[in-house]
């Protein structure tokens, strides 16, 4: 018999059951939200895979260390939902990955930014942040304005497709296209505009 003394008593059962207790709870937590409709499926229509253009801004996001000051996740609390808007929801996600919600807020959360303000402002930001934040410390990327070059935009669409967002061949076909001619600041630019808005929208 196992009595409480006897795994007490010996760090190897100890270890192993611990391990086993904390696997066997985590796992009951996790596994389900991998099949639940609220964390696997888009919350309405308005959440569309990315368009070549936003996905290429996202990688620049990604690329340029954006997620090291912005979180893009706003939690459900009073202080969060007056600032930001409606709380985050899993729905909202979907087509995400790897996902940018990150906990690091030296600036604002980012969430729900589409829309908050012109085109215009957000380069003139994201050139130099103080010309119209003066009081900002956030650094100027301002080689954003410089042409995009994404020579494997539809090679990143097509393995994208293999985790489960639903780009069309023709949508994969005509990436490359849909950059012509823009710039990286462009980019980053659509994909901010484009965060939070489903949700938004659709109340
Ligand atoms: C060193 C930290 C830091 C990094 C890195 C950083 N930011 Fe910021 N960001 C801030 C701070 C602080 C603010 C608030 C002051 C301001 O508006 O400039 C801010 C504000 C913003 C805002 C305005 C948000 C709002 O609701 O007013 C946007 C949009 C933004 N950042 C985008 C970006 C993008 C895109 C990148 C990457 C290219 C980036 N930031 C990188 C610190 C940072």
């Amino acid at each position: 018999m196992l009595s409480q003394e006897k795994i007490e008593t010996s760090n190897t059962l100890m270890i192993i059951l611990t391990t086993l207790a904390v696997s066997v709870g985590g796992l009951l937590e996790i596994v389900p939200l991998f099949f639940q409709k609220s964390t696997t499926t888009p919350l309405n229509e308005l959440v569309k895979p990315y368009d070549a253009l936003r996905l290429s801004g996202r990688d620049i996001y990604i690329r340029e260390g954006c997620y090291n000051c912005h979180s893009q996740m706003i939690r459900p609390f009073r202080a969060e939902t007056e600032r930001y808007g409606h709380y985050s929801v899993a729905g909202e996600f979907v087509y995400d990955h790897p996902f940018q919600w990150g906990s690091k807020r030296t600036g604002p959360d980012l969430a729900r930014v589409g829309g908050r303000y012109s085109d215009q402002w957000h380069t003139i930001h994201l050139t130099n942040p103080r010309d119209v934040v003066p009081e900002s410390n956030m650094p100027a990327y301002s080689w954003l304005n410089r042409p995009l070059k994404d020579g494997v935009i539809g090679a990143k669409m097509a393995a994208l497709r293999k985790v489960g967002v639903p780009y069309t061949d023709q949508e994969i076909a005509d990436a490359p296209k849909a950059l012509e001619g823009k710039t990286e600041m462009e980019a980053v630019v659509a994909y901010l505009q484009g965060l939070g808005l489903a949700l938004k929208q659709s109340r």
